[in-house]
């Protein structure tokens, strides 16, 4: 057992996920969009602007999975769909005009909602535009996120057409009385065709999201869960923690408090999941909620030092500008995080008036740029090269960081850290608490309330 219970349960406490530094909680309105027009102009004159990632938002659902956190919208009305698809495509190119002619897309990823709601002629016709827009490297990584539900195998031909190579599908969870209690029936059979399509397809890398801490999970069904899980043999594996926070996401109040496992039964879930995925599954864990198969890249980029962490978790991409379409999408800029507006109204408006349209955003400052760096750097590689810090930064380590040092300390003795004088390790078991090790070197961490602005950190 590479985990302990006991550890989890001294360590399990809210804590950000970490997809960016300072964490979206600090990010603040107020940034004006000609900031950020000048902020992208500026990036793309510089003499050799890194490559590019890009990002659309896609928050359209047909039915309301009653456990979900994400920034969705559920609707049926197709001309909705169709209007958010015009101004995303006035928001593109807005920015496009901005970007320098050879700058090369590395990555693209579409999340939500559910970007596969779209019909198999508009995710072609999203993919056609964003091609005229930007410079794809031959080699770029394109992921898609689908639902199983109501996914035919146009579109997945057409997201195969359109250049996706990677695809994640929400599975959550396979046990029939779970599916009904987060009002989300998705019969095995059903994931089981659309992967077995979606190989035939071609697609290089199939992903599945798993959740734990659901209503009425229990161990011998979840066991079930992740032995077929492991029959269906995903490349990837995100397994989340289930994140209850009804008084922010008010529909998670249909899901009644007593239906959902104590937290010793919730640990249990996660550490049996572990165990049968690392064993029987011949996953490898590779840090925080997501696992892969030993030949997958990811497992490769956490044996070379080259994983990264974007707002899609774990990726073997890094080094470039995010740029974020669509409401509520993230940019990473060289200088800031700059969040979009989060409803329709504010998007259209704001793109009616010709303005990008920013809703929060974040000026990175020195302090941050190293704390980011040390972060991420433990995040990804499990490792900080205290004498590289120091020599990038101009900082004494040791004395910048002896709050952060003492608080490594008990985590040493329990085996999560090893620190010598030129670089802390993270240990394998100090993997499954990545995020506790990460925020001793958060300077924006508040006192923990009963209402946590995070999820739970295992
Ligand atoms: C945008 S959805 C994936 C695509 C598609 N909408 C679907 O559900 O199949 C992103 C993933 O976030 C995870 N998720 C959503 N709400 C969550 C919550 N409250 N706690 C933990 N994970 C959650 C689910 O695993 C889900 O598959
Ligand atoms: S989990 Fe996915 S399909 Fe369900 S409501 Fe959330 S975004 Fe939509």
């Amino acid at each position: 057992m590479l985990v302990s219970p006991a550890l989890v349960e001294k360590y399990n406490r809210p804590g950000p996920r970490y997809t960016s530094y300072p964490p979206a909680p600090h990010f603040r309105p107020g940034m004006a969009p000609e900031t950020v027009a000048a902020m992208i102009r500026a990036d793309n004159e510089r003499p050799d602007p890194e490559p590019l990632s890009l990002y659309v938002h896609l928050p359209f659902c047909r039915t309301l999975c009653y456990y979900c956190g994400c920034h969705m919208i559920v609707t049926h009305r197709p001309e909705k769909i169709a209007r958010y698809l015009d101004y995303l495509e006035r928001e593109i190119a807005l920015v496009s005009r901005w970007v320098a002619p050879d700058r090369p897309v590395v990555q693209l990823h579409w999340g939500g909602g559910t970007p596969t709601y779209l019909a198999p002629e508009q995710i072609l016709a999203l993919m056609d535009l964003l091609r005229r827009h930007f410079r794809f490297a031959p080699d770029a990584e394109i992921g898609i996120e689908a639902d199983p539900r109501g996914l035919t195998r146009a579109h997945l031909e057409a997201a195969r057409t359109a250049g996706f190579n990677r695809i994640s599908f929400g599975v959550q969870d396979l046990d029939p009385t779970v599916q009904q209690a987060i009002n989300r029936v998705q019969p095995y059979e059903q994931v089981a065709r659309i992967t077995r399509w979606a190989r035939e397809l071609g697609f290089e890398s199939i992903s599945y999201d798993l959740i734990y801490g659901l209503p009425h999970q229990h161990l011998t069904q979840f066991e079930r869960t992740i032995r077929q899980v492991i029959d269906l043999g995903p490349d990837r594996i995100s397994l989340f923690s289930y994140a209850h926070v009804p008084w922010k996401k008010k529909h998670q109040r249909l899901i009644r408090e007593e239906w959902l496992p104590r937290p010793a039964e919730k640990l249990q879930l996660f550490l049996r999941a572990v165990e049968l995925l690392t064993t029987e599954g011949g996953y490898r864990y590779i840090g925080m909620d997501h696992f892969a198969r030993p030949e997958d890249p990811l497992s490769r980029a956490l044996d070379e030092g080259t994983l990264q962490r974007n707002f899609q978790g774990y990726s073997t991409h890094g080094g470039t500008e995010l740029y974020a379409f669509g409401i509520s999408a993230i940019s990473q800029l060289r200088d800031a995080y700059v969040q979009n507006v989060l409803t329709l109204p504010e998007y259209y408006a704001a793109l009616d008036r010709g303005h990008l349209p920013v809703g929060k955003g974040y000026v990175l400052t020195d302090e941050d740029r190293l704390r980011r760096h040390v972060i991420m750097a433990l995040m990804c590689h499990f490792r900080l090269d205290v004498p590289e810090v120091e020599r990038r930064f101009g900082i004494d380590f040791h004395a910048h960081f002896a709050d952060a040092l003492a608080q490594l300390e008990e985590m040493e003795a329990d085996g999560l850290v090893v620190r010598r004088p030129d670089v802390i390790e993270v240990t394998e078991s100090g993997r499954f608490f990545i995020r506790n090790v990460a925020m001793a070197f958060d300077a924006y961490l508040q006192a923990t309330t009963d209402r946590p602005m995070y999820s739970q950190t295992v």
